[in-house]
């Protein structure tokens, strides 16, 4: 069976792309939406991104970007644009059949705020089950569960790697602008998130030119 007919957001298939700044998740996300639309013409794809993704989104997207804030304020506020996000863009799209591809979500919360930042785990996970908890139906029972996505690319690599390709590429934002250390600390506890929820999460080795990761997204994903 594909994972996308037990897809656990049925009707729909909900997909993410994860990884510190510079390991090259957009560089294929768009190719990738296109690989996906060619392979089921039927399903409509939905390309969106975090922090963002809805109206109210970018410009809390815009502010959290470029404003030095307190750590709390930071989380709090990717949560709501997430809460927004899930209201009125990606939960309609799973109940309409669509394939949804977010660039990041909530893992980054965890690899940023958390690993990177030092928030308190513990918050996060109070975070991710306020915003996410839904109730189904299983044969006549109620149940709650936390909303996931049912596939996770973390593009991994060394943080030292991807700022050499950051500093050759762009203006820092106010995340890209922290250091290496940050950076592997962000990078761990993505790699802690994808050990604890291996069914949910392919690691792609970034390390690589990006026709080999290219080729290894499309392998990873030939499961869907
Ligand atoms: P990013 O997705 O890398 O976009 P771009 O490549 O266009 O700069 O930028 C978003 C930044 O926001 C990135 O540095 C990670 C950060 N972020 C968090 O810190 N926490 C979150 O929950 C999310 C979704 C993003």
């Amino acid at each position: 069976m594909s994972l996308l007919t037990q897809s656990a957001n049925k009707p729909g298939f909900f997909i993410t792309f994860e990884g510190i700044d510079g390991a090259g998740k957009s560089t294929h996300i768009q190719a990738f939406a296109d690989e996906l639309s060619q392979r089921f013409p039927g399903r409509q794809i939905v390309l969106t991104r975090e922090p963002g993704g809805t109206a109210l989104g970018e410009k809390l997207r815009e502010i959290l970007l470029h404003h030095p804030m307190h750590l709390e304020t930071e989380a709090l506020l990717m949560f709501a644009a997430r809460r927004e996000h899930l209201a009125t863009v990606i939960e309609p799209a799973l109940k309409d059949g669509k394939i949804v591809i977010s660039d990041r979500f909530t893992d980054a919360s965890f690899a940023y705020q958390g690993g990177g930042r030092g928030l308190d785990l513990a918050k996060l996970y109070e975070l991710e089950v306020w915003v996410q908890m839904r109730m189904k139906n299983e044969g006549g029972v109620e149940q709650r569960y936390v909303l996931q996505p049912d596939l996770t690319f973390l593009f991994d690599l060394p943080s030292a790697v991807a700022e050499s390709r950051r500093s050759a590429a762009r203006e820092p934002d106010k995340f890209e602008q922290l250091n290496t250390k940050f950076f592997e600390k962000v990078r761990q506890e993505y790699l802690r998130r994808a050990e604890d929820d291996p069914a949910r999460f392919r690691i792609i080795d970034s390390n690589q030119s990006k026709e080999v990761i290219w080729n290894s997204l499309k392998e990873a994903s030939l499961s869907i």
